[in-house]
């Protein structure tokens, strides 16, 4: 499996629009140059979160969460195997730069978001650090999960290095593997250094499924935090979420509103739309609660502060257990992008 990851991501960087809308000549370009509410939402540990050493809780060696990831609706928030806390809801920045990504971060802040996704591949982590050192929302609120590339495998180190100086936000809530990759063992294991030295506070893998965690998990020492797949109504991962959960691992679904040029069937879709006007919410919120209800953790993307704020009011209503099923099935395995 891992070779036909390695074979489609050499296809792909020569010949295709990778997902994070990235052309080949820019990722060529790329590989030349260099070698995440209210208050309640905060992500810091509860107790004693004075100082980045002080705040770092206990690692939970024996997977305490197992079976069990609960998503606390009052806090909005879930507590990772990692021992920190992450809310459950955020905005993802794939295809924001500069100003325009700058905005949207700072919407989403000032909207109560406080978990934002980046990645390396966004060329966005300047832009993200920038709307989160201006917010003026205390460090220790706000949750940012970046993502090494494969092509940032081979010297972890310096790419670490690297995705701190440009977020410039003291140290990194959450760094994912993007997806499988020559050398995803040795950058995991960078990462897994980079805790210890307290650069990183949780690490997770991105585009993992059953077959590469059985393969990949007996090689690393900490658990993953977290996987991010593309999950939504017409993707479920129906057997993927269970056996993640399974592991102690928290889920995050990317493309929840079926990602760019595809919204637009998916939010007019009459199942869901039915549901939305029987709750007076929009199809985009009856999408997002039915992933939360799901134990899944919602990033949609956006640039539209309008969108950014109802992609937030997500809890005053519950979909009941016929309109959880009637998204359900939904299901036609079909995926949006290729990884
Ligand atoms: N790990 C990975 O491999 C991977 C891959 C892809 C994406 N991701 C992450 O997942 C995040 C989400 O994916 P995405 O942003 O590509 O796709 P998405 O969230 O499924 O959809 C984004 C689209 O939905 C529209 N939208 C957002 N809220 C809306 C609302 N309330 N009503 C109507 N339209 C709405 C946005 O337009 P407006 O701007 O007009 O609101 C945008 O066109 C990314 O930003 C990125 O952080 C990760």
């Amino acid at each position: 499996m891992k070779k036909f990851f390695d074979l489609v991501l050499t296809f792909s960087l020569a010949f295709t629009m990778t997902a994070c809308g990235n052309s080949a000549q820019e990722v060529t370009a790329e590989n030349s140059a260099a070698a995440a509410t209210s208050a309640k939402t905060s992500t810091a540990v509860p107790e004693k979160a004075e100082s980045k050493s002080e705040s770092k809780p206990e690692r939970q060696e024996e997977n305490p969460l197992k079976n069990n990831i609960e998503f606390d609706f009052e806090t909005k928030t879930v507590t990772l195997n990692s021992g920190y806390e992450m809310p459950i809801y955020g905005l993802g920045t794939y295809s924001l730069t500069g100003e325009e990504c700058v905005r949207s971060v700072t919407a989403a802040l000032e909207n109560g978001v406080r978990l934002i996704d980046t990645a390396y591949m966004y060329h966005n982590e300047e832009s993200v650090g920038e709307a989160v050192r201006n917010s003026g929302i205390p460090r220790e609120e706000i949750f940012v999960v970046t993502k090494l590339y494969p092509n940032q495998f081979s010297d972890p180190e310096a790419a670490i290095e690297q995705a701190l100086e440009k977020l410039d936000i003291e140290y990194i809530d959450m760094m994912l593997l993007h997806h499988p990759g020559t050398d995803d063992v040795k950058a995991y294991k960078a990462m897994e250094n980079a805790v210890s030295e307290g650069k990183i506070r949780s690490i997770g893998l991105s585009n993992w499924y059953v077959e590469e965690l059985e393969d990949f998990l007996p090689q690393v020492s900490i658990t993953p935090a977290l996987v991010q797949n593309e999950i939504h109504p017409y993707y479920q991962e129906n057997d993927v979420i269970p056996y993640i959960h399974d592991l102690g691992i928290v889920v995050q679904g990317w493309y929840p509103l079926g990602g760019r040029g595809y919204t637009k069937e998916l939010l007019g879709d009459e199942v869901i739309s039915e549901i939305a006007e029987a709750h007076g919410k929009s199809s985009a919120q009856v999408i997002l609660r039915w992933n939360l209800q799901k134990g899944v953790v919602v990033i949609p993307g956006s640039s539209n502060p309008d969108h950014i704020k109802e992609n937030t009011e997500l809890f005053d209503f519950e979909l009941t257990d016929g309109e959880m099923e009637k998204i359900n099935a939904l299901d036609r395995n079909e995926k949006h992008d290729w990884y």
